[in-house]
């Protein structure tokens, strides 16, 4: 393996890299901009490559390489893989070939989820990959071997979300049909394990009530600002942040969405395809 994508000497100054398959990162960029209103954000949406649930190891840690390479040549002082399908794929090799710090979701709701539960039935709800690698089980019974995980696959949701479709009956009917498991195991808790689900959060509150709902954005929120500040990397309050977006698809299409589902203008969104041969010793 190549040498590390050097993080050019981290200071507060930089930025913080954040990516997902596509609009679905925006609900963790959301946290993080209310949490840390100071810093300047840069976001990546794969959205030429979405979705990322339906694909192997391989594939995912190429392009999560990439994206990731591409924010540190941005400046990032630190990556966040705003994508659970990313994390359980690839956080480990890009933390091993990058030499800034990268975050990932998952761990953070995890332990919350161990935490929370009070009858110890915690219920998953994420993409075919995400399931596939087991790696949020582990990281719960890590915590608390007792806790009964039940893990549902939901291959046709977030592309739902994506296609701009939220509130019609079909996306209604999906909902009440991936949520019916984690009724049947009676879990008291559930892990939102895919950055699209919370914007159907609504549906399945409705679905799952009384259950306690995990989302990735909250928790990572809290986790980066820690991260930053024990680093010192945090920068001082005062100023107002940045942000702005990039992804590799189209960017009209991205702009639409990703306002609407952020209610906030996203500005310019530059294409950048990320598509050339990835150069000798990088990944
Ligand atoms: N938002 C991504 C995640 O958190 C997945 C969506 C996709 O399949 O690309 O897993």
């Amino acid at each position: 393996m190549g040498a590390a994508v050097t993080g050019r000497g981290l200071t507060a100054e930089g930025c913080i890299g954040v990516f997902d398959s596509d609009v679905g990162g925006l609900t963790v960029l959301d946290e993080c901009l209310a949490r840390l209103p100071a810093e300047d954000f840069v976001y990546y949406g794969d959205t030429a490559h979405f979705p990322y649930g339906d694909k192997n190891v391989e594939y995912l840690r190429e392009r999560s390489m990439r994206a990731a390479t591409w924010l540190v040549e941005q400046g990032a002082k630190t990556v966040v893989v705003a994508c659970n399908t990313a994390t359980a794929a690839a956080l480990a090799h890009l933390q091993t070939h990058l030499d800034v710090p990268v975050i990932g979701v998952m761990t953070a709701e995890a332990h919350a989820a161990a935490y929370t539960t009070r009858n110890r039935r915690v219920g998953l709800l994420a993409t075919v990959a995400t399931v596939q690698s087991g790696a949020y089980e582990r990281m719960i019974l890590a915590h608390d071997a007792g806790v009964e995980v039940t893990s549902v696959a939901c291959p046709r949701l977030a592309p739902a979300i994506q296609r701009g479709e939220p509130y019609d009956e079909t996306i209604v009917e999906m909902v009440r049909e991936y949520t019916a498991p984690l009724r049947e195991a009676r879990v008291d808790t559930a892990i939102l394990g895919c950055t699209h689900y919370p914007m159907v959060s609504r549906l399945l509150r409705r679905n799952l009530p009384d259950v306690t709902l995990i989302t990735s954005g909250e928790e990572l929120a809290r986790e980066l600002r820690e991260s930053l500040r024990r680093k010192g990397l945090l920068r001082s309050a005062g100023r107002e942040g940045t942000y702005r977006f990039a992804c590799s698809g189209d960017p009209g299409a991205f702009r639409a969405l990703g306002s609407r589902y952020l209610q906030m203008p996203l500005g310019d969104v530059a294409r950048v395809p990320l598509d050339d041969p990835v150069p000798a010793g990088r990944a």
